[in-house]
């Protein structure tokens, strides 16, 4: 490792000083350019001044189109099989989807077979339309179409690049021969599919890299593909407009789809359709603009699968309707099991960060955020609107639970700990028994530097709080009532350094009584009683604080039983062992 020379002196939380040292190896070979302009150029704005898209609000959900089985499903390492397909159609199914494009059987022989499989199969539901994608050529629009025949409804989706990149150096063809290209595919598609009047056929149209072309061109190819499928009213011609590649900020692209939106010569008889990557990570905002822009269709897959960076997220897209009040018409309340079964189909994860699905996303270590949320869930009423601080969505809509909302690290504090005792075991600390508990798991977390779950802020609440005591040790009482006077009187029976002593008190009540009975004079400041566990196994959880009145720090005491008056005098008794104080006196009991 080279290290270049540059160091820097910061204090940490312990206030020692501590070397970082930038490392040449977090540099790489080639060092970023410091004159980026050199080599990129910023896109082009879109001459749109009176673009209408940025005060629109969306209202309505898109058509969806899932592409997990064909453009998700060429960009994995390994292409899904016919179990793996069937599964993840099924799936594409169950969630809502009423549009699945099944593959590209021109290129795949499994997507060809899948695509049979689904046919002759009677697989696809009444209300689902399947489509397969094929390259604006004759020979592979004859596959595909033979690949669909016989399908309810079927839609042919061709594409050509239309973009200068591919005109002038992938293909070195001129416009017109582009041009040409895709209405002669058109002409293909129409001849082939008249001749199987059994199916109802969808022409969809994909300019591919659109994103990159001129928008004068764009509109001028879609126009003549449009012209060339000549739709009857009832029959429109899906235009897709695919941002092949992410170029530019959202905003760009939602300029050349409202520019599309405007200029197409017949536009009522086109489903507008675009079809986001995510390039620059910005495909979701570029999907919510395009739709504001005037797009009807979106197609994406589950969790952003796709070529390169993936697809347009529909997970997100959809759930992002959803908290804005807008019903998506896809069904994500099983969203975990949805995820394991796209991870065991895709055969890869899904980022513990990801938006609404991952590990995650709803859960919160640092103490402040932890204190917003449990005040926040605390205060949530049935039936009125969702208004969780750091909480976009109620888990619970999609199958999530509470109680991995609020995890304890060395980032947390009182109000995680308070809201794991409480949700997972049902107790509610006094506030200053927090504080002092709060301390000891920070202690922990701070030296292990890992997070604590449920079970071990639990067994550190038994090893610090109910567990033995100093040198002395509640045995058992005796409780009378005076008759007359109706004042209390408490026995307690300890051990102290092994051997057996007893105190007796008299007061108000039986902890009163307790109190009294201590050999050093105390002041109870808190005592607070609740019942935990169920049914037959409910205990009583007593918490005392007690402040001798010799002075010193107050003390805790907590005690468990199935009564509690018993539970309280633990408690009491645990407080004062604590302590320290007594050692002096005498048994006071005969
Ligand atoms: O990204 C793209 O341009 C495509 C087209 C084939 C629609 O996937
Ligand atoms: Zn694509």
């Amino acid at each position: 490792m080279r290290l270049l020379g540059h160091e820097q002196w910061l204090p940490n939380r312990r206030a020692e000083a501590t070397a970082v040292v930038i490392s040449k190896s977090y540099l790489g070979d080639t060092n970023m350019l410091k004159e980026p302009q050199y080599k990129y150029r910023p896109f082009p704005a879109i001459d749109l001044p009176d673009r209408t898209w940025p005060s629109r609000v969306l209202k309505a959900p898109p058509i969806w189109l899932s592409t997990d089985l064909r453009d998700g499903n060429q960009a994995l390492f390994e292409p899904m099989g016919m179990e793996r397909k069937r599964e993840m159609f099924s799936l594409l199914c169950a969630i809502g989807f009423k549009e699945i494009e099944v593959g590209f059987p021109s290129a795949s022989q499994t997507d060809f077979d899948f695509v049979r499989r689904l046919i002759e199969g009677r697989l696809v539901p009444p209300d689902v339309t399947i489509g397969a994608l094929t390259p604006a050529r004759e020979d592979l629009i004859v596959t595909t179409v033979a690949a669909l025949c016989g399908a309810r409804r079927a839609i042919v989706h061709v594409y050509n690049a239309i973009s200068p990149v591919f005109r002038n150096i992938v293909f070195r063809k001129d416009k017109a021969a582009v041009l040409a290209m895709a209405q002669e595919s058109v002409r293909t598609v129409k001849a082939l599919t008249q001749a199987h009047p059994e199916t109802q056929w969808v022409l969809q149209y994909s300019p591919e890299a659109f994103s990159g072309a001129e928008l004068d061109f764009a509109c001028e190819v879609c126009d003549a593909v449009v012209e060339a499928w000549d739709p009857a009213t009832d029959d429109k011609v899906i235009i897709n407009l695919p941002a092949t590649v992410e170029m530019a900020t959202p905003n760009v692209f939602a300029d050349q789809v409202e520019w599309m939106h405007r200029h197409m010569a017949r536009r009522e008889m086109v489903v507008l359709s675009v079809h986001p990557h995510n390039d620059r990570g910005t495909a979701v905002a570029a999907a919510e603009l395009a739709l504001m822009a005037g797009a009807e269709r979106v197609e994406g897959c589950l969790f952003g699968h796709g070529e390169r960076t993936g697809n347009v997220d529909l997970v997100t897209l959809a759930l992002n309707l959803y908290t804005q009040g807008v019903s998506p018409q896809l069904d994500f309340s099983g969203l975990d099991q949805v995820a394991r079964t796209v991870s065991e189909c895709t055969r890869l994860p899904i980022s513990p960060r990801h938006p609404y699905v991952g590990e995650l996303v709803y859960t919160a270590f640092s103490g402040s955020h932890q204190d917003a949320i449990k005040k926040g869930l605390a205060a949530q009423k049935e039936g009125t609107f969702w208004n969780v601080p750091y909480l976009p969505l109620d888990p619970q809509c999609v199958g999530r639970n509470y109680e991995a909302i609020i995890r304890v690290n060395s980032q947390s504090g009182k109000g995680g700990i308070a809201y794991v005792l409480e949700t997972h075991y049902g107790i509610v600390l006094p506030r200053n028994l927090l504080i002092a508990f709060s301390r000891v798991i920070q202690g922990s977390t701070d030296s292990t530097g890992t997070e604590m779950t449920p079970e071990q802020i639990w067994a550190a609440f038994q090893n610090e709080y109910l567990g033995a005591r100093g040198n002395t040790r509640y045995c058992s009482h005796e409780l009378s009532q005076d008759q007359d006077s109706s004042r209390h009187r408490v026995r307690l029976h300890l051990e102290r350094d092994g051997e057996m002593v007893c105190y007796e008190g008299y007061g108000n009540g039986p902890l009163d009584a307790g109190v009294r009975a201590l050999p050093v004079p105390f002041r109870l400041c808190h005592y607070e009683e609740r019942s935990i566990g169920e049914g037959s196994a409910t205990n009583a959880l007593a918490v005392i604080e007690l402040e001798p009145l010799t002075g010193g720090p107050a003390v805790f005491g907590v005690g468990i039983h199935n009564s509690i008056v018993t539970a309280s005098l633990i408690a009491l008794v645990r407080a004062f062992a604590s302590s320290g104080l007594g050692l002096a006196r005498d048994s006071a009991c005969a």
